[in-house]
């Protein structure tokens, strides 16, 4: 059985809308409130061994939202990022984006960047925020640049291994995630690294996404360590 911490963590932060439903108030404040649980999490989380965390902000069917939450999310990660880039000084996260970046608005694609930049050599955690990310965008993505390698001779279509098309995908050279959670009662995936979740271990709370503390994460984490991974093997001694 696996005792150690995950090295990477997905986490699909659901029920942000419902939190704010149950309050009576805009959904927008759902999303804040959601903004800030992460925020928290991420300070709780650090020292405790896990490497990576990849959160789900902002997927390519999004965009079908209403017009003023989209904008109310848009704005809010606008936010987050300038905060990071404003309190660098103080944080311990390297960030970067997953996801096609090009159609947002260029000052959040460009804060983006800069954030990678100024955070690359922080010690703490690697947070990767997938922005307008859609697990089968991502895997169209590789394919068309793969297909101009071959087209231009750069690689033979023998050559593409499951770890050439890993290393086409956002997340290249990041390992894949051991453990993915989802909030809120809900059983799916929703598009999130489906290529990289291939032997994920799958946890899922009711908790709503801006209740979820850093003791529900190692709820979940407790939970991953008692499951037995087999990758499609058998375990010796069982
Ligand atoms: C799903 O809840 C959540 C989202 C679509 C957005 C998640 C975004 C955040 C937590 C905040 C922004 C994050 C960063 C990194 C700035 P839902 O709206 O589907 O909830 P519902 O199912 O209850 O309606």
């Amino acid at each position: 059985m696996g005792k150690e911490i995950p090295k990477h963590i997905g986490i699909i932060m659901d029920g942000n809308g419902r939190w704010a439903k149950k309050r009576f108030l805009p959904r927008v404040l759902g999303h804040r409130k959601g903004a800030e649980a992460l925020d928290k999490l991420l300070k709780d989380a650090d020292g405790m061994g896990i490497e990576h965390i990849t959160v789900y902000a902002f997927s390519t069917e999004n965009w079908k939202r209403a017009e003023d939450e989209v904008s109310g999310l848009m704005n809010l990660m606008r936010e987050y990022i300038q905060d990071y880039i404003d309190d660098n000084e103080n944080s311990r996260l390297k960030i970067d984006s997953v996801g096609d970046l090009t159609v947002l608005d260029q000052d959040i694609q460009d804060n983006i960047k800069l954030l990678k930049e100024i955070s690359k050599d922080k010690p703490g955690i690697n947070l990767h925020i997938a922005i307008n990310y859609g697990g089968r965008d991502e895997i169209r993505r590789a394919f068309a640049d793969i297909a101009n390698e071959v087209k231009e001779g750069r690689i033979k279509p023998e050559e593409i291994t499951e770890e050439l098309i890993s290393d086409h995908l956002d997340t290249a050279g990041v390992p894949d995630p051991e453990l993915i959670i989802r909030t809120s009662g809900e059983y799916r995936l929703s598009n999130f690294l489906p290529w990289q979740s291939a032997y994920s271990e799958f946890y899922f709370t009711d908790k709503l996404w801006p209740d979820f503390t850093i003791d529900d994460l190692k709820t979940a984490i407790s939970a991953y360590q008692n499951r037995d991974r087999r990758f499609g093997g058998r375990n010796e001694g069982k």
